[in-house]
């Protein structure tokens, strides 16, 4: 989410100024020969034909005597268990006070609020090929904006040694040892930020004004265990609005960590463990495009950040300012980042740039010299663009299957929609990016949103015959809950909910046969 989005949902869109630069010109799905979807401006989730979706869970579904599913739920991780069993890590990235308990900034509709963010642990099982969530499973759990995570660091936060909540979890990842990360992103729409300097910006929701909290608690990755819902805030990993955090093994083992700071201009960052089996320590990198080069953000590599910053605590809590002073190169808001299964290379979504006039986006691609993720210098190159050529804009949350084909959702701004840059592309959809065969180098659409709603983290089953994925914000910029303009999925106000996707379609694509 961005500004413009909390703006819209909050009715004063109208204070925006409108896009300049636009196109007129309506676009019309050229790939007749895929069997996808046009554009659709429908309040639906619509699927193209051979695949079909059920919905798994919605916003305020009871998953235990004493919680609920939260909202705007965001990336989804798979961790299996035994006998078809699994467990599901949701993220809940904000909330809309107007569904929740109202606009008004009271202590009461607050407090609701708290409970809505953060993350669901579910256990779920397949019933007759059909995944369902098990309620009242012991490892039903929900981390939200009030539960106490310690920081991973040798020194205290803020005068803290841990921070009190989760929240703006956006997306994540998985590591090789089977934990979840949840990204902490938006942190300052909640509680506001603070400069190094100790000025302090005003946060959006106003939850400071009731629940003081230091931001600097926030803007970090976390790390959960499956089971038990365990947490740790990464400080390893910096702190910045992290989209996501994508996990892989360097050539000599060590686990390496990509991360981007989704705002306009902010940077691309890569974390070189120490360990083969943990994120606590190791050094930060930050991407210069040009050069091809990672920049450390240790202070000890680096006389500049020696002679501003007191140590490195406050390099990692200040790491967008440590990546300029280095040379990091702006980028047009690093979204989700994932790794070509057919060469290994690292893909980055830049969502779009309105400030450079960038509203299409692109998807990056990188590629570490000798192919290792611990390598110090890299190639680049834009391997996709969106815009009418190829029929999507704003690409977010990307997953591969194990033919290398690349599948995507797109984060067009609700009021935005099939407007300006964006007319003819309909609702914000699924995409998928085919690899080989007759069909190779062409985009599908899969699945479109409802009105309003983005489709986010999109996830694998193991088997590759499901694909979990989210269903978020319909009806945001509903101006209340008597003027909605969404009433997905049940008729009434809207929820968003996670759904499944299977059918004989997803298993050609899956398995390189279409
Ligand atoms: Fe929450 Fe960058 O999308
Ligand atoms: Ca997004
Ligand atoms: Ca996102």
């Amino acid at each position: 989410m961005n500004r413009r989005h909390f703006l819209q949902f909050l009715g004063v869109s109208g204070v925006l100024s409108s896009i300049p630069g636009c196109s007129t010109s309506p676009f019309t799905f050229s790939s007749t020969e895929l069997p996808g979807l046009s554009p659709s401006l429908l309040d639906q989730v619509q699927t193209a034909s051979g695949i079909d979706y059920k919905i798994l869970i919605r916003w305020g579904d009871k998953i235990n005597a004493k919680e609920s599913f939260g909202f705007n739920n965001d990336f989804i991780a798979f961790h299996p268990l035994e006998d078809d069993r699994a467990l599901l890590w949701v993220n809940h990235e904000y909330v809309s006070p107007t569904f929740i308990n109202g606009p008004e900034r009271t202590k009461e509709n607050i407090d609701k609020e708290l409970k809505e963010v953060g993350g669901s642990i579910l256990e779920i099982k397949q019933l007759e090929k059909t995944w369902q969530v098990v309620k009242d499973s012991q490892y039903n759990r929900r981390l939200d904006a009030n539960t106490k995570i310690p920081f991973a660091w040798n020194e205290k936060i803020a005068g803290k040694d841990f921070g009190v909540g989760t929240m703006g979890n956006c997306a994540g990842g998985k590591t090789p040892w089977g934990t979840f990360l949840t990204c902490e992103e938006n942190y300052e729409i909640f509680w506001g930020d603070k400069t190094r300097a100790g000025e302090k910006t005003e946060s959006w929701l106003g939850w400071d004004k009731i629940y003081p909290r230091s931001p600097l608690q926030y803007g970090w990755v976390v790390e959960v265990e499956p089971k038990t819902g365990k947490a740790k805030k990464l400080i390893s990993l910096g702190r910045c609005a992290h989209e996501c955090a994508a996990v892989t093994k360097a050539k000599n083992g060590k686990v390496v960590a990509y991360t981007g700071d989704d705002k306009i201009n902010e940077h691309l960052y890569k974390f070189i463990s120490d360990s083969t089996d943990s994120l606590e320590r190791g050094k930060l990198y930050v991407a210069n495009l040009e050069k091809g080069q990672w920049l450390s953000l240790d202070i000890n590599d680096q006389p500049i950040l020696k002679n501003k910053f007191k140590n490195q605590t406050e390099i990692q809590i200040y790491a967008r300012e440590a990546a300029k002073l280095v040379g990091a190169t702006p980028l047009d808001r690093p979204e989700d980042i994932e790794f070509d299964p057919l060469t290994g290379n690292v893909f980055v979504a830049l969502t779009n740039n309105k400030q450079n006039k960038n509203y299409h986006g692109s998807i990056l691609k990188i590629v570490e010299d000798n192919n290792d993720p611990a390598s110090l210098t890299f190639k680049q190159e834009v391997f996709l663009s969106g815009g009418k050529e190829h029929g999507f804009a704003c690409p977010d949350n990307m997953v591969f299957d194990p033919q290398g084909n690349l599948w995507f959702t797109t984060d067009m701004a609700g009021g935005e929609m099939n407007k300006g840059p964006y007319e003819g592309l309909g609702n914000n959809s699924l995409f998928v990016f085919m690899r080989k065969g007759e069909h190779q180098g062409k985009v599908m659409r899969v699945a479109s949103a409802p009105v309003d709603a983005e489709l986010t983290g999109p996830c694998f089953s193991p088997d590759y015959k499901t694909l979990f994925l989210s269903v978020q914000h319909p009806g945001e910029t509903s101006p209340s809950k008597d003027k909605l303009t969404s009433t997905w999925p049940d008729g009434t106000i809207p929820k968003s909910s996670v759904i499944t996707l299977t059918g004989p379609l997803l298993e050609k694509i899956v398995q390189g046969k279409l």
